[in-house]
């Protein structure tokens, strides 16, 4: 009998790709998105991927009520929560909507799991949570700063509150702590679409070498690493999806009712904003114009992952390199730009 499992913001970047490894691993997949950040077309495109069109209903996890017929009207096995606003600069400028939005959700979600007696939660957590890290590459027992933004406050507010729900109830929940998720699945179907002008790197090359964005700027070349650009964990995001698989067959085999557990999702491979950028170019053949410019504020200088706890507990290690990671992004730029010309 196949596990039905209930994907929240299952129409975004990376709950799409989940939901498309979690129909291939043989589960039934029910998608509850608000469309806020994302389209239903998604859902059609998952469809074409995996053959199977998983079950979607457009939903306000914010509102209760609205949450409570969700799971009346669905027998739900596990839930992944990725529903989330995600941007950290929005963060800033609208604290109340963040947290009314990723609190609200996740309580709303517990609050419903505990109503129908369902005891497994895989959180889409953020290595934003290690802030300045106090050593490198960081572990999961490295500790927690205090939040830069309200965005990364929700994060480490929500994990607490899910330590708290394991501790006085049933739950089993599984914490993944994602670096920086890039790329796009092979099919090209699926891939990230940033909301207006990209915030995140990647998306900001492949709209600058379709011509979409002049230049590209070098958020500051003036830090302490190898070429004074800052570091980052990248990692392809279709590997990403797949942890929240191993994540689901760990808490579905372990009986421990008070199960709570974090993990790192990273590489362990540091790269810097120039190594992104000579990848892409070399990969595709294509220069990329970009100008160095001054520091981006809440940036930190250099972080990435001890991906080891996962590795070993999991079984889950991440299979792609850069080079495919930049790749499948320019594919997915050329079709996405290609579907969304106009007329
Ligand atoms: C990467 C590097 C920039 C754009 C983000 C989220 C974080 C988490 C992971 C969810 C940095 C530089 C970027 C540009 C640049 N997501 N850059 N020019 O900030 O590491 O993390 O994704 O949890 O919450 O903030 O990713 O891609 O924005 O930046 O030089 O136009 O690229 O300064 O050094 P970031 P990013």
């Amino acid at each position: 009998m196949k596990k039905n499992i209930l994907v929240t913001g299952g129409t975004g970047f990376i709950g799409s790709h989940t939901s498309v490894e979690l129909i291939e691993a043989g589960y039934n997949v029910l998608i509850a998105d608000d469309l806020s950040n994302s389209d239903i077309s998604v859902v059609d495109k998952i469809e074409q991927i995996t053959g199977i069109r998983p079950t979607f209903v457009k939903v306000d996890l914010s509102n209760a009520e609205l949450t409570h017929r969700l799971f009346e009207q669905e027998q739900i096995d596990a839930v992944i929560h990725f529903a989330a606003k995600i941007y950290v600069d929005e963060s800033v400028r609208q604290p109340l909507l963040y947290y009314k939005n990723n609190l609200c959700g996740l309580l709303n979600i517990l609050q419903e799991m505990k109503n129908f007696g369902i005891k497994n939660l895989v959180f889409s957590s953020s290595c934003t949570v290690y802030g300045v890290a106090d050593q490198l590459p960081v572990t999961e027992q490295t500790p927690i700063k205090p939040a830069t933004c309200p965005y990364g406050n929700t994060k480490q507010i929500s994990e607490e509150i899910l330590h708290d729900m394991t501790l006085s109830s049933p739950l089993k929940a599984v914490i993944l702590r994602y670096f920086n998720p890039i790329g796009a699945h092979s099919s090209a179907l699926i891939g990230e679409v940033p909301k207006g002008v990209p915030q995140h790197l990647l998306p900001y090359i492949t709209q600058t070498a379709m011509g979409i964005r002049e230049c590209l700027q070098v958020f500051g070349n003036d830090y302490q690493t190898k070429d004074g650009t800052c570091l980052r964990d990248y990692i392809h995001v279709v590997d990403l999806a797949k942890s929240h698989v191993a994540a689901l067959s760990y808490l579905f085999d372990n009986q421990d009712n008070n199960l709570f557990d974090v993990f790192n999702i990273g590489t362990g491979e540091p790269y810097s904003v120039l190594d992104v950028i000579n990848a892409f170019e070399s990969v595709t053949g294509l220069k990329i114009n970009y100008k160095m410019a001054t520091r981006r504020p809440g940036d930190v200088e250099k972080i990435w992952a001890n991906p080891t706890k996962a590795q070993q507990i999991l079984n889950w290690k991440a299979q792609h390199t850069l080079s495919q990671m930049v790749e499948s992004a320019w594919k997915w730029q050329q079709y996405f730009s290609n579907q969304n010309k106009k007329p």
